[in-house]
């Protein structure tokens, strides 16, 4: 039966959904809300996918549905795991998943139990297989500056690591027969290269059309193998994608494109912008018109809130150019204005849907956006300036970035905000350089390090490791705890209770000392909730309550 198996929120939750490939007879595969989701397999109806069974802690079970969501799911006996890849394999799954003690990879069938096949003390993630090997990349060095790919042979349970250059970041591969498609820079530009493990052989990947170097591709959103064994690609270049199939550029819509499959020979994409959440397009056969199947539909009140969006670099306080998005309202200028600072922070704000974003501006506000040295999406060797400096330089490039609003008459008042790395940018900016935020807006935020770090499962405690590059030594300049009495302005914490990414107890332990010292803050604790919003009644949870304090704090109570 062909189907397309895709992702929504249509109904309130992350679900799975079914549809005819013209996107009608849309059905709702899965009645719970999902996490990961293996990518469907041609030869079988299987999904496969896993649900949170800790209340938000991220502990997953793996379960078996099909693609007509009428069968009941098979499960999988298991550990409750963070898992950090999940993939289809002949008739039931691998998956990399992270609990207290290690990072491992295993193999499980429908009704069977899982098999821990390969335990390691390094970050890994599984991203393909083909047949009895499995692939993928990680820290598997233990250099924070490095990433290797590994081959896991299923027959001779080898796992062999895999680098074109010792110390290269090599992203993760995608397999077709016996060989590999992954990004690296051991040339030095990120650039696409397969490897094939039969030949021992290493190219750069071959294309039939050459239309790629026309633009400045700078990174890589996704990329992979059609069915006949082509290469298509998403490249980035100015915060934003295109797509490549076999070299060629595909006409499609301005934005952020992230996923492509190819089925008989037809290409479908998924691609959102600032003004347009994902929808699925099917691209004609010559690649040149884009039309879409299944669409999010969006009030025409927000769609009339954006005024212009544009893609700048300014200068930061070492001349370093810092890519930047600035998202504006139609509200007159100078105007009310929100720094937001994303996560990661090895992710980007590129012009793709951002629900907060969104938000911001059809309330009225303009947001500037930096993309601050450590972001993805302008290249390898700026994505590692935040290595070893976390709330450093990219701290000052925010700050830079606020001087940026006010300079060019963008801002006549500035609020910071962010969730997660960005929450902790905001804990952090707001002590560090008290006098510049109107407000601040912390979500699922980190006040202290030492206490993440204390309270990490295996693979956040290796990821603060790499973060800070081992020096435990900055994590108390870099923690907000130890200067909260310079706090000036008043802030809105808001925080998930089960949070095992950025732990609730240590903001708790800040929320006390803001109020012995008799700050001006309030804190919204988002119960039963985790670190990944799985439900728009999670995101209502976190973005009603900071709205309605931007709103006061930036005095736009006059403003519907
Ligand atoms: P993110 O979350 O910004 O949503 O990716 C993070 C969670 C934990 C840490 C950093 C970011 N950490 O370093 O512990």
């Amino acid at each position: 039966m062909d189907r397309l198996i895709y992702v929504s929120t249509e109904e309130g939750i992350v679900s799975l959904w079914s549809s005819d490939l013209n996107g009608g007879d849309r059905r709702k595969i899965t009645k719970e809300r999902i996490m990961n989701t293996a990518r469907p397999n041609r030869e079988n109806n299987l999904v496969v996918y896993s649900v949170d069974v800790s209340r938000g802690r991220e502990l997953q079970k793996i379960f078996f549905g099909d693609n007509s969501g009428e069968k009941e799911p098979d499960t999988l006996e298991m550990e409750p795991v963070r898992i950090l890849g999940l993939l289809q394999h002949d008739k039931g799954v691998v998956y990399t998943g992270s609990s207290d003690i290690d990072i491992a990879l295993y193999i499980g069938e429908p009704g069977g139990k899982a098999e821990k096949l390969y335990s390691s003390d390094k970050i890994f993630f599984s991203t393909d297989s083909w047949h009895k090997v499995v692939v993928g990349h990680g820290l598997l060095e233990g250099n924070p500056r490095s990433s290797e790919i590994f081959i896991y042979d299923l027959d001779t349970g080898q796992f062999k690591v895999y680098t074109p250059k010792r110390g290269s970041v090599n992203g993760p591969p995608k397999i077709y027969n016996s060989r590999l498609l992954f990004t690296s820079n051991y040339e030095g530009k990120t650039n696409l290269y397969t490897y094939d493990i039969d030949k021992d052989l290493l190219e750069p990947a071959k294309f039939l059309y050459d239309d790629y170097l026309k633009h400045d591709i700078k990174d890589y959103v996704n990329y992979g193998w059609t069915e006949t064994g082509k290469i298509w690609f998403i490249g980035k270049t100015r915060g934003r994608g295109i797509v490549f199939y076999d070299g060629q550029e595909v006409k499609h819509p301005r934005g952020t494109p992230t996923y492509l499959e190819e089925h008989h020979g037809i290409l479908y994409l998924t691609l959102s912008s600032f003004k347009s959440p994902p929808s699925i397009y099917r691209i004609t056969p010559d690649r040149q018109e884009a039309s879409p199947i299944i669409s999010s539909i969006l009030d025409d009140e927000i769609k009339e809130a954006f005024g212009e969006t544009i893609f700048l670099k300014y200068k930061s306080f070492d001349e370093l150019e810092i890519p930047c998005f600035i998202i504006e309202s139609k509200s007159p200028k100078p105007g009310p204005t929100i720094l937001y600072v994303h996560g990661g922070p090895w992710s980007e704000v590129a012009d793709s849907w951002n629900i907060s974003i969104a938000s911001l501006v059809a309330n009225g506000f303009h947001v500037v956006a930096p993309n601050f040295r450590g972001s993805t999406g302008y290249g390898e060797e700026f994505r590692l300036l935040d290595i070893g400096d976390p709330g450093g330089g990219d701290l000052k490039d925010i700050v830079y970035a606020r001087k940026y609003a006010f300079e060019e008459g963008i801002a006549d008042k500035v609020a910071i905000m962010g969730y997660s790395y960005g929450g902790f940018m905001t804990f952090l900016a707001t002590v560090k350089e008290p006098e510049l935020w109107s407000c601040g807006v912390a979500g699922a935020g980190i006040t202290d390090w030492s206490e993440v770090y204390e309270l990490g499962d295996a693979v956040f405690k290796m990821f603060v490791e790499v973060l800070f590059d081992g020096k435990r030594e900055l994590w108390k300049d870099r923690s907000a705890i130890h200067y909260v009495e310079k706090l000036k302005s008043p802030l809105c914490i808001l925080h998930p209770q089960n949070d095992t990414r950025t732990p609730l107890r240590p903001v708790l332990k800040y929320v006390l000392k803001l109020s012995e010292l008799g700050k001006t803050f309030e804190m919204h604790i988002a119960p039963d909730m985790g670190h990944i919003l799985t439900r728009m009644d999670d995101a209502m949870k976190i973005l009603y309550p900071a709205l309605i304090f931007l709103l006061k704090h930036m005095n736009m109570n006059d403003s519907d």
